[in-house]
């Protein structure tokens, strides 16, 4: 009879977390959540199925409608700018957006900045009215200043290892990052009661630090 929510839960980093704070709210997620190579997984116990899905790939899922809702990094949300809504933020995976270089980094006269995150880049140094070439790079992105492609990158920072083991700074801090609780707008109004329930239950267990 009731049918499943279907949430959009990203691989990786988030993952983890994310199953931590379903079960504080009462709803546990099976225990090999983060190595199983299913990406189907119902959970009819809580009425829900998740999706197993690449971080980047959430926003679309959620606004194609294929999943009710999605967990997924500000980050992420910012970059894909989908039309879906952003229903709470979850608190988890803190971590930060900023520019990034070489400790003795000067301005040059055709600056380049890589980046997993071209359109967050490309808007930051737009509204700072600076003239960058934004190069689109897909992971270690460290690389980029040590072998001569960008002369800056603009990238996540967690625990800052990566940073520290390869000889960078953070230049500037862009913005915040957390996980969010994301929604496709007709799923949110054709499930209100089960997607608002599943919110309530979610934002008891957030904790909010600053
Ligand atoms: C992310 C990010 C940084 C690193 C930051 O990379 O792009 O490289 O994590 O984390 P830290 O501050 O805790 O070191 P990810 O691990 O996702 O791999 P990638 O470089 O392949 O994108």
């Amino acid at each position: 009879m009731s049918e499943l929510l279907r949430i959009a839960m990203p691989k990786g980093r988030i993952v983890k977390k994310a199953a931590e704070l379903f079960q504080e709210a009462g709803l546990g997620l099976p225990d090999d959540i983060d190595d199983s190579r299913k990406y189907i997984i119902p959970i009819p116990e809580i009425g829900i199925e998740l999706i197993m899905a690449k971080p980047v790939d959430v926003p679309t899922f959620v606004e194609y409608g294929v999943t009710d809702l999605g967990i997924v990094g500000k980050d992420v949300l910012v970059e894909e700018n989908r039309n879906v809504y952003e229903l709470l933020d979850l608190g988890i995976a803190r971590c930060r957006m900023s520019v990034i270089g070489l400790p003795d980094w000067k301005p040059t006269l055709h600056p380049r900045v890589a980046t997993k995150y071209p359109n967050v880049a490309s808007k930051y140094f737009r509204e700072r009215g600076q003239q960058v070439e934004v190069i689109k790079l897909n992971g270690s992105i460290e690389l980029a200043p040590l072998i001569g492609l960008a002369d800056r990158i603009v990238d996540m920072v967690e625990t800052g290892t990566t940073l520290r083991e390869n000889g960078l700074v953070e230049m500037e801090t862009m913005f915040h990052i957390t996980s969010r609780l994301i929604a496709n707008r007709v799923s949110f109004r054709m499930k209100n009661d089960k997607i608002q329930s599943l919110c309530d239950r979610l934002q008891s267990v957030v904790r909010v630090k600053v």
